[in-house]
């Protein structure tokens, strides 16, 4: 991507709504001291606007029935509903994680902002039928936001009937899902000639193989861009370990790495909302203090590249 040609996409607004905001989220772990605005962006399709961090759940809601810990992600997901969040990402592959969510949700509120989006992720028709219709009484929600096909899997089918969900109002978007690199030309064919709405992919400072061809198709094609392991799945710490950040990273309101990470990955131009996952109150606010204030530009994000290659 030729970052000098980066501009604010007119699909991208920062919402000024840090005073109203401060009025309605007083909940602990919220983020808002220095009243900055939180960021949000537009899905192409339709022009909704989300909160550009989300939640992921892999592997960190994947519990089971451990009560203390889940005590603990109760106060992790109240923190993150209190600066803002509503995009809530899972998959029936991560074991507990969707009935985790679901408790989660009847014991953190407030629901009414929740954009919840899961997967599915099995072969044929009913199978497909039958594990969407589980997550549901799993979240205990009636309907999700976002359904996706998870790592291309028995595609054709699902869509068909993603689709027919679609247009019963069963779900609002439809979207499909890679990680770490992997189907990126059978997804390029695929988001080239279906209809979706959203896809989901790997991207951070280190992993932009996706800046190449599908972050511009994405762009092209009007499809909202989800970003799963924003923190290469937490190896990027690994990585500044000991270092002291940059002066410059108060030029984009950042205090921390994992701030400065998430700043990287949302301000590309086609990504609409990054999924980080955590299991811990004071990383939780920290991801969450990334969706205010501002965000990098194309020089900036430069300056982010080239400094992080030193590493
Ligand atoms: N194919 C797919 O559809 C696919 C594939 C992969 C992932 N995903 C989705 O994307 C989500 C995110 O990806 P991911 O969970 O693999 O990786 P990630 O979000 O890049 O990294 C998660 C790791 O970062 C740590 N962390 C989080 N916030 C931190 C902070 N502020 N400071 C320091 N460490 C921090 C977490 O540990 P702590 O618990 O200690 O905070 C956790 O170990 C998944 O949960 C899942 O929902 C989808």
């Amino acid at each position: 991507m030729n970052l000098n040609h980066y501009s604010m996409s007119r699909r991208t607004f920062v919402a000024t709504l840090a005073a109203a905001l401060s009025a309605v989220w007083l909940a602990p772990g919220t983020v808002r001291a220095a009243q900055k605005a939180l960021i949000r962006k537009t899905i192409p399709g339709t022009g909704e606007a989300l909160p550009v961090i989300g939640l992921g759940s892999s592997r960190t809601f994947d519990i089971g029935r451990d009560q203390a810990v889940l005590n603990n992600l109760v106060e992790v997901m109240q923190a993150f509903f209190a600066n803002g969040g509503q995009l809530i990402d899972s998959s029936p592959m991560y074991g507990s994680a969707e009935q985790v969510i679901g408790e989660l949700l009847q014991r953190s509120g407030p629901q009414n902002k929740l954009f919840a989006a899961t997967k599915v992720w099995t072969d044929g028709e009913q199978d497909g039928i039958r594990q969407m219709e589980d997550s549901l009484k799993k979240w205990r929600i009636d309907r999700f936001d976002l359904m996706q096909i998870h790592n291309l899997r028995d595609w054709q089918v699902h869509l068909k009937t993603l689709h027919d969900w679609k247009a019963t109002s069963k779900i609002r978007y439809i979207g499909i899902t890679t990680s770490h690199g992997r189907y990126h030309d059978e997804l390029e064919t695929i988001l080239r000639n279906e209809p979706f709405d959203f896809v989901q992919l790997s991207y951070n400072i280190e992993d932009r193989s996706v800046e190449q061809r599908l972050l511009p198709l994405a762009a092209e094609r009007g499809i909202a861009v989800l970003v799963n392991r924003p923190f290469q799945r937490g190896a990027l710490f690994g990585k500044v370990k000991g270092q002291t950040l940059p002066d410059w990273a108060a030029e984009i309101d950042c205090n921390s790495w994992g701030q400065l990470f998430l700043k990287f990955t949302v301000s590309h131009p086609a990504v609409t909302c990054a999924i980080p996952a955590t299991t811990k109150l004071h990383h939780m606010q920290d991801n969450m203090a990334a969706g205010f204030g501002q965000l990098p530009d194309a020089t900036m994000r430069k300056r982010m590249v080239d400094f992080y290659a030193t590493l």
